[in-house]
């Protein structure tokens, strides 16, 4: 995914410096080269040493060390990348970056690059709060910086709320889309895929077949394009791509809290095979055989997620569905368009004698609002990228 591509990365002195070991390792199994920076600060969190040997490169630390010049000056350290990721950004450190300070190697490699810069804050959540931080925020992206985070959550300090640095696989994504100059570049786009589960009791639940391939295959046509991918899927079988966004879920209503909280995002495709109903009277625990005879279970209608992002106040300027029909392919896929009040319907014919269902291969019609286009016969990961493509040219 990121073959050939260098990426300088500046650790800074948080509590998060740890995430950049598995940072580091995620990089090079996608066929990035890591040259390691660290500020002198971040060395009280993670050694040179376990960085140098996870980027299986030299760590560069100092501004004025003559070793480091002779064999790399600084200029051409800040030049010689394709990004410049600074991970954790501190509080500090952004402050620095936004005043343009250069008094140790990190910011004068930041001052110095030619190349774009992404920032991962990391911080107490007061200090990402204070109006200092958030004047800092404005100003470095209004410079060009691209921004990923900080995410909610428990933090090291003992409290709540925005300043946990992003996870690592959230990074990745981001420089991914962030390098790739691919014409859906700079775009944010939601994909669902996978089944959903709904709990009858603690172990038993309904499903369907949904393999979650098709999903995942246009998820990552969509990132190799340049998107940023969020990727909301429920309990597949294939699995999900490198370099998204991941938010697993298991039931219908999780998937539809997840990609509400998603948004906003400039296209959403739903490749999910969402279960229509729950179990309303499901157990907290085990069902157990009584001499009465079966549970009677009673089903609940569950949300439809598409049409609710459909008709969302910030819908995706190109809402995306599938309809998988066993007869009458188009007639209704077109009738699902309306009533769900979407911008395209992916159709297709699942009738067992089509051997689609949990195959590799898949036969399908673009229904837009202009008409319908009937593709030929052909793999999965084919289709997910000529729809991907497609998309980008809607976007553009
Ligand atoms: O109504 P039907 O299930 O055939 O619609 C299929 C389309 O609607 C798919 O794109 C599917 O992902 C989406 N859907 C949804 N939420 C539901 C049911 C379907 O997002 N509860």
């Amino acid at each position: 995914m990121l073959a050939g591509k260098r990426v300088t990365l500046i650790i800074g002195g948080g509590i998060a410096a740890y995430k950049c070991l598995d940072l580091i390792r995620q990089l090079r199994r996608a066929g990035a080269q890591v040259t390691p920076v660290l500020t002198r600060a971040a060395t009280e969190f993670v050694t040179p040493l376990s960085i140098a040997a996870l980027a299986g490169e030299q760590v560069y630390q100092h501004l004025f060390d003559l070793k480091d010049e002779a064999e790399m000056g600084h200029i051409q350290l800040s030049r010689q990348s394709d990004l410049l990721v600074v991970a954790p950004a501190t509080a500090n450190m952004m402050a620095k970056m936004a005043g343009g300070l250069a008094d140790d190697l990190a910011t004068t490699l930041l001052l110095a690059t030619d190349k774009p810069i992404l920032i991962a804050p990391a911080m107490n959540l007061r200090m990402w709060e204070h109006p200092a931080t958030q004047r800092n925020l404005a100003q470095l992206r209004a410079d060009g910086v691209g921004v990923i985070g900080p995410d909610s959550g428990d933090m090291a300090c003992g409290e709540f709320g925005p300043g946990r640095m992003s996870e690592p696989h959230a990074i990745l994504a981001a420089i991914a889309a962030k390098l790739r100059a691919g014409p859906l570049a700079g775009k944010r786009v939601l994909v669902t895929s996978g089944p959903t589960h709904e709990p009858i009791d603690p172990v038993r639940y309904i499903a369907n077949r949904s393999s979650g391939a098709q999903g995942a295959a246009i998820a990552a046509a969509l990132r190799d394009l340049g998107a940023e991918v969020v990727f909301v899927t429920g309990p597949a079988t294939a699995p999900a791509p490198e370099g998204v966004v991941l938010h697993k879920v298991e039931t219908a209503r999780e998937m539809l809290d997840a990609v509400e909280a998603a948004l906003p995002a400039d296209a959403a495709i739903f490749a999910a095979a969402v279960a229509d109903w729950r179990v309303e009277n499901s157990s907290h625990q085990k069902l157990k055989k009584t001499k009465h005879g079966a549970p009677e279970l009673i089903f609940a209608q569950n949300p439809d997620i598409l049409a609710t992002v459909a008709a969302h106040a910030v819908r995706p300027a190109l809402v995306v569905g599938f309809a998988a029909e066993t007869e009458q392919v188009i007639a209704h896929a077109q009738a699902k368009l309306a009533r769900k009040g979407c911008d395209w319907i992916v159709a297709n014919d699942v009738s067992p004698a089509t051997g689609i269902m949990g195959g590799a291969e898949n036969a399908v019609h673009l229904i837009t609002r202009d008409g319908v286009e009937d593709w030929p016969r052909m793999p999965k990961h084919e289709v997910a990228q000529r729809l991907a493509l497609r998309i980008a040219e809607a976007l553009r």
